[in-house]
């Protein structure tokens, strides 16, 4: 009767610590998944300086995610902080959603092609584009931000609508608009978005 007990009770114990090291595996796991996808555990308030910056394999670009759909779960729009080194440009691209420009430093240019029904963009109008300066992008015109300068760094807060964007890309002014190249999930979204998906299957 007692060694009945005392067994159980070992088995017990082993059951209770082998649920202790999977709901710390599982714990430490989502923590780590947490904080490369999403922000779950961060606090609400977060300092902008202590995001992380990458460039995407685009020289001179610096960009973060400060509220992102596939990242932090956002559903209506994103918002991105996105510095250009002199000479760093986006590629030339369209994009089905509504997006605003807030240039917090530098200047530059922006090239756009208002949506027309000819076959290719053709010769963009060239805007000046300074510090406290705001434009936004009509929704699939195709454009270029281009800093422009020599020596000073752009930078703009820019907010999109429905994200995840999927942006079109062209190789120049005349490529057909059938002919620009599809790229789903971006860059920035492309490492978190298949976690996403895999979450949503589950
Ligand atoms: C924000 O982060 C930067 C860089 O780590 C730091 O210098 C600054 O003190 C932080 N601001 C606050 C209010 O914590
Ligand atoms: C931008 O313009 C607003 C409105 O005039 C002004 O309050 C703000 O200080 C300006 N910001 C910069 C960085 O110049």
């Amino acid at each position: 009767m007692k060694s009945g007990v005392s067994s159980f009770q070992t088995d017990g114990t082993i059951m209770i610590r082998h649920g202790v090291v999977i709901l710390v595996a599982l714990l430490w796991f989502s923590t780590a998944e947490a904080s490369q996808c999403s922000i779950n555990g961060l606090p609400l308030v977060k300092n902008i300086s202590e995001f992380p910056l990458h460039n995407y394999g685009r020289s001179g670009l610096s960009h973060t995610t400060i509220a992102g759909s596939v990242l932090h779960g956002m559903k209506e729009i994103e918002v991105w902080l996105q510095t250009f080194a002199p000479g760093c440009r986006t590629p030339i691209h369209r994009h089905s959603c509504e997006e605003v420009f807030i240039v917090l430093k530098g200047q530059g240019t922006l090239y756009l092609a208002p949506s027309s029904h000819s076959k290719y963009p053709g010769n963009p109008q060239e805007f000046h584009i300074f510090p406290n300066s705001t434009f936004h992008i009509p929704v699939n015109d195709v454009h270029q931000i281009w800093n422009t300068g020599e020596h000073e760094d752009l930078q703009a807060l820019v907010v999109i609508s429905r994200p995840p964007v999927k942006v079109f890309m062209y190789d120049d002014w005349s490529m057909p608009h059938t002919a620009a190249k599809l790229k789903f999930p971006y860059y920035w979204d492309e490492k978190c978005y298949q976690t996403t998906t895999r979450k949503d299957e589950l």
